[in-house]
């Protein structure tokens, strides 16, 4: 564990705690001169983790993503100039990013926008903050498209930030669903980049669920129906507000339709109902396909990930008997994908 001061006047923590500002990990990259110190908040006290004065290294940032620190707090002057940093920095990528090192400036707009994804999901009614999230996210998808190459490193390097799966899992799974969509050759880059939109919003639900329940290690039921509810929030966050088309909005609200047949595979409970059969044709399935492939093979609060081997056993059952070709292609994808 990393060295940390304790405050532990009680008077101290109280006047603390009405100045700070929670703010996530990964956020800590935009700071450029901390005014104050940055706090953990742990059994009910704030403990100083980077001091005043200086810029967190990306070491110290590392640290606290390892030790599951999603959230730490910051002054309100700090988290500010950090806002205000994020969308200068992410607004000057997203007009550069094919000026230079085409790679370096993948990974750095993979990275912003991921992170710019918090201050939505603090804010998902914020029309200016949609916007620039829909726009940069369409940009980083054209760039993808024309820099295939680049795709198994840009998920790596995305990956390799320890950054919080709420930030990451809907970038993950769309730079998977894109690369996979390309290297099958059935869809015009026009469609690739709606379906890749359409996954990456998916999730903007999240935002309408409090941010510590998903750092619990057990749910209520009540919990496991806000979570469950999620693609519903997505629709009606995005419904008229982006331009993407009735199909692809229905297709976000559906997103999870292959999780209640997963469950019941998963404790192989033969006793519980099957889920309904909707049908739903090949793009839905693939959305939903790489949304699950990774959450199942990354770690959460309440589980270990599964091997990517072992997350294929599952989708094999999904998807083998409507999409055979489609899913001895995802097979190869993959060992391609994912071949260093
Ligand atoms: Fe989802």
């Amino acid at each position: 564990m990393f060295p940390i001061q304790t405050i532990d006047s009680y008077t101290n923590q109280h006047r603390l705690s009405l100045g700070l500002r929670p703010l996530l990990v990964g956020e800590l990259y935009l700071t450029r001169k901390l005014k104050h110190p940055v706090y953990i908040f742990k059994d009910g006290t704030f403990y100083p983790v980077i001091a005043s004065g200086t810029v967190p290294t990306k070491d110290q940032i590392l640290i606290l993503s390892k030790h599951q620190y999603r959230e730490v707090y910051v002054s309100r002057a700090d988290a500010e100039d950090i806002k205000k940093n994020l969308e200068t920095a992410l607004i000057k990528i997203t007009r550069s990013l094919s000026v230079g090192n085409p790679m370096e400036n993948g990974a750095k707009d993979i990275k912003l926008v991921s992170l710019h994804l918090s201050e939505l999901y603090k804010n998902p009614h914020k029309d200016e903050l949609l916007m620039t999230q829909y726009q940069s996210v369409q940009n980083l998808c054209k760039f993808l498209i024309e820099h295939k190459k680049y795709q198994p490193y840009l998920f790596q390097s995305l990956l390799s930030e320890n950054f919080h799966f709420t930030l990451v899992q809907p970038m993950l799974s769309s730079l998977l669903l894109l690369s996979y969509l390309q290297s099958i050759h059935l869809f015009h880059d026009r469609e690739i980049e709606n379906l890749f939109l359409a996954s990456y919003f998916k999730d903007l639900g999240f935002s309408m669920i409090p941010s510590g329940k998903f750092d619990l290690k057990t749910l209520t039921t009540r919990d496991q129906e806000l979570f469950a509810n999620h693609a519903d929030y997505s629709f009606d966050l995005l419904d008229g507000r982006i331009p993407l088309s009735k199909n692809h909005l229905t297709m976000i609200k559906h997103h999870h339709f292959m999780n209640d047949k997963i469950k019941n595979y998963l404790v192989k409970d033969q006793t519980t109902e099957e889920a309904p059969e909707i049908m739903f044709g090949l793009e839905s399935t693939l959305v939903s396909v790489f949304d699950i492939v990774v959450a199942m093979t990354s770690d959460r609060p309440y589980r270990k990930g599964m091997s990517l081997y072992q997350s294929m056993e599952v989708i094999k059952r999904m998807m083998a008997d409507d999409y055979p070709q489609e899913f001895k292609a995802l097979v190869i994808f993959f060992k391609q994908f994912f071949k260093n």
